[in-house]
C-alpha cells in the first residue's frame, strides 16, 4: 500500500562554477518551506526541439509503482490512498483534481496510474482513517524524526505516525501487515520481500 502524494526524488542540477578564495567541493542544501520547496514544479523548453519539459516527470516513483504493478499484476494489489498531510502535496478537493494532477502534473505526461486508488484521507492526527491506525499500530515507525512541523499538516503528533508521502505497507494474502517501509524506498527495496512474500503463499 501507498501514502500517496508525492515523493521527493534527488534530482540534480548542475550549476555554475563559483569562484572564490576557499572553494569547497560540495554543500549540503538547505531545506525550505516556501510553498515551492522542490523542482517538480518547473518546466523548461528542451534545447532544439518545440517540447516544454515539466521536471515531474522525472519523478520516478510513479513510474516505478506502475511497473511493479504491471509485473506483479496477478500477485499483487498496489493500493494508493492520497493524503495532503505532507507538506500539502496533494491540495487537490475533488476526484477529478486529484487525477488531473496525476495526469498533468505530477507525474504528468498523461500518466495513467495502474493501482487502485482510494480517497483522500487523513493517515495522522484526531481524524486518521482506523485502517491507518490500524497499520501503524502493527508496524514500528522508520524514522525517529519528523519533518518540520510547519509541513505537517495535522494534530496530535504521535510517535508511530506516517513520516511522508509514500511510505508504504506490505500486507500478506491474509490481510497482515509484514514490513512497512520509509518514504525514501524504492521499489527495489521492496521488490525481494514481494517476491518471497508470493512463494511462500504459493
Ligand atoms: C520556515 O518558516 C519559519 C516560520 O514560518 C521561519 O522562521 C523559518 O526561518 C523558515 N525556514 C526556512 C529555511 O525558510
Ligand atoms: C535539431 O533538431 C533538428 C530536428 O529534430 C535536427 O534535424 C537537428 O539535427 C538538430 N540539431 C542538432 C545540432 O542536433
Ligand atoms: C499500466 O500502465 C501502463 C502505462 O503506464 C500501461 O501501458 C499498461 O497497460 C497498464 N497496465 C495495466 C494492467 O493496466
Amino acid at each position: 500500500m501507498v501514502v500517496w502524494s508525492f515523493l521527493l526524488t534527488a534530482v540534480t542540477l548542475l550549476g555554475p562554477m563559483v569562484c572564490g578564495d576557499k572553494i569547497k567541493v560540495s554543500q549540503h542544501c538547505a531545506t525550505s518551506n516556501s510553498s515551492i520547496d522542490n523542482v517538480y514544479p518547473y518546466a523548461e523548453k528542451e534545447l532544439n526541439s518545440s517540447r516544454t519539459l515539466r521536471l515531474s516527470k522525472f519523478n520516478g516513483k510513479y513510474h516505478e509503482l506502475n511497473a511493479l504493478q504491471e509485473e506483479f499484476a496477478n500477485d499483487l494489489a498496489i493500493l494508493a490512498f492520497p493524503c495532503n498531510q505532507f507538506g500539502q502535496q496533494e491540495p487537490g478537493g475533488t476526484d477529478a483534481e486529484i487525477l488531473n494532477g496525476i495526469r498533468y502534473v505530477r507525474p504528468g505526461d498523461n500518466f495513467q496510474p495502474n493501482m487502485t486508488l482510494f480517497r483522500k484521507i487523513d493517515v495522522n492526527g484526531a481524524k486518521e482513517h482506523p485502517l491507518y491506525s490500524y497499520l501503524k499500530k502493527s508496524c514500528p515507525t522508520t524514522r525517529d524524526f519528523f519533518a518540520p512541523a510547519s509541513r505537517l499538516d495535522y494534530s496530535p503528533m504521535r510517535n508511530n505516525d506516517i513520516r511522508w508521502n509514500f511510505e508504504k505497507f506490505l500486507i500478506n494474502r491474509k490481510g497482515k501487515p509484514v514490513k512497512r517501509y520509509d518514504a525514501s524506498s524504492r521499489v527495489s527495496d521492496m521488490r525481494d520481500d514481494i517476491e518471497s512474500l508470493i512463494s511462500a503463499s504459493l
